[in-house]
């Protein structure tokens, strides 16, 4: 029996492996999981994993939190270890996280198969960390999953092989469409219509004060009330500032600790339009059909910025913030706030032609 391993660290990443765990069942494939240990609050991590009933990883490697140097070399030192004890005949890595970068150095040196999941996107930014780590993650990969066709496009252009980039779709879109079928009604009777829904955590949106006082006079300028689970690198960042007070003169915000993700669905489904710097959000307000505002000023998922799915607002430009603002106020009094259907990202069924062809290959 051909044995596969999925590495995985970070929040987004265990709803990416869900719906491919799913699938793997299906074939006479043993599956192991190696958590990192980047994410570990119960809220970012283990709800995850009860909730989309992912089988629980076989090792966590602990690596906490630290710089980015820090992780990835404690990923890297801890992982080579239990890969080499494990001896999979593929690895499967996901999205562009310093999990996922260290991981792809450590398996591609073990020259084992090397599967990325949600390969391709490009901002082409110099400064963005999940710009490099993906770049690399690419590059050293055997199969590249590409979630939409700009991304098959962007490694092409950087020469890698059409025979390796197999276009799946997204699968987070996979488990938008299975989450959303469930019975989810506890939390949708928990909120009021009438709520934007906000995530902020991006590194560029939280390493100086001044930025961060930036965005939270942006969010004081929108008329309506926001629900808001915090990221905890941004509650770590508004305490260290001590930016708690300018935050709490902002009657419209609800703060809340991190949700498991059938509340966000229910959040993003019930939201009349998401406010995010999210790259996975922003990607899953259009799988809800909401506009979505997006306050990086990074030109993330270029299909949707097209269709006007995203707008992106650079919270560091005056002018940008302006016309944001008003387009934001505008469409909260708007009768049509449902966005036709984006169809980007492949038709739900990213996970099944990714379990086929990796039991194809091995
Ligand atoms: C990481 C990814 C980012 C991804 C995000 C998803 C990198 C470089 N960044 O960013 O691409 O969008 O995950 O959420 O890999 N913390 C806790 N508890 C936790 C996790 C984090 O308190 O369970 C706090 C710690 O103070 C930590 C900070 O959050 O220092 C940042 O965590 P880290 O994993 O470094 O980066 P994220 O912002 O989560
Ligand atoms: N998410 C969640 N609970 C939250 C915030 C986000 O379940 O409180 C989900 C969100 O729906 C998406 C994923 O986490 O599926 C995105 O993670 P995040 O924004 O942390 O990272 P990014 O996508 O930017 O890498």
């Amino acid at each position: 029996m051909s044995k596969i391993v999925h590495i995985v660290g970070n929040r987004p990443q265990f709803i990416k492996l869900a719906p491919v765990s799913r699938a793997l069942q299906q074939y006479h494939i043993e599956e192991i999981i190696i958590h990192t240990g980047q994410h570990y609050d119960e809220n970012m991590s283990n709800i995850f994993f009860d909730e989309l009933d992912i089988p629980y990883p076989k090792e966590n490697l602990n690596v906490g939190s630290g710089t980015h140097a820090q992780t990835t070399a404690r990923v890297m030192e801890r992982l080579e270890k239990v890969v080499d004890r494990e001896k999979p005949d593929g690895v499967i890595i996901y999205g562009d996280t310093d999990s996922t970068l260290a991981a792809a150095v450590v398996i591609s040196k073990l020259n084992i198969p090397l599967f990325h999941i949600e390969a391709g996107p490009r901002t082409y930014s110099k400064t963005n960390p999940e710009e490099k780590n993906r770049v690399v993650a690419d590059h050293l990969s055997d199969y590249l999953f590409v979630p939409d066709r700009v991304s098959a496009e962007n490694l092409q252009k950087e020469g890698i092989p059409a025979e390796r980039i197999i276009f799946s779709g997204d699968v987070m879109y996979d488990e938008f469409l299975y989450v959303v079928r469930q019975d989810n009604d506890a939390y949708t009777a928990k909120y009021p219509a009438d709520f934007i829904l906000m995530t902020w955590h991006r590194q560029e949106n939280t390493y100086d004060m001044e930025r961060m006082e930036k965005i939270i006079d942006f969010i004081s300028r929108i008329n309506c009330n926001i629900v808001f689970p915090l990221h905890p690198r941004t509650k770590k960042r508004l305490s260290e500032y001590g930016l708690w007070d300018r935050i709490y003169q902002n009657k419209k915000l609800t703060i809340m600790e991190p949700v498991g993700y059938r509340e966000m669905t229910v959040l993003l489904n019930k939201c009349s339009l998401v406010v995010t710097d999210s790259g996975g959000v922003s990607k899953e307000a259009s799988f809800a059909q909401k506009r979505c505002f997006f306050f990086l000023g990074l030109a993330v998922w270029p299909e949707l910025i097209k269709s006007g799915h995203i707008r992106l607002i650079d919270v560091g430009d005056r002018k940008s913030v302006e016309s944001g603002l008003s387009e934001i106020n505008n469409a909260l009094i708007s009768d049509e706030k449902q966005m036709p259907k984006a169809n980007c990202f492949g038709d739900g069924n990213a996970a099944k032609i990714i379990a086929d062809t990796i039991k194809n290959i091995l």
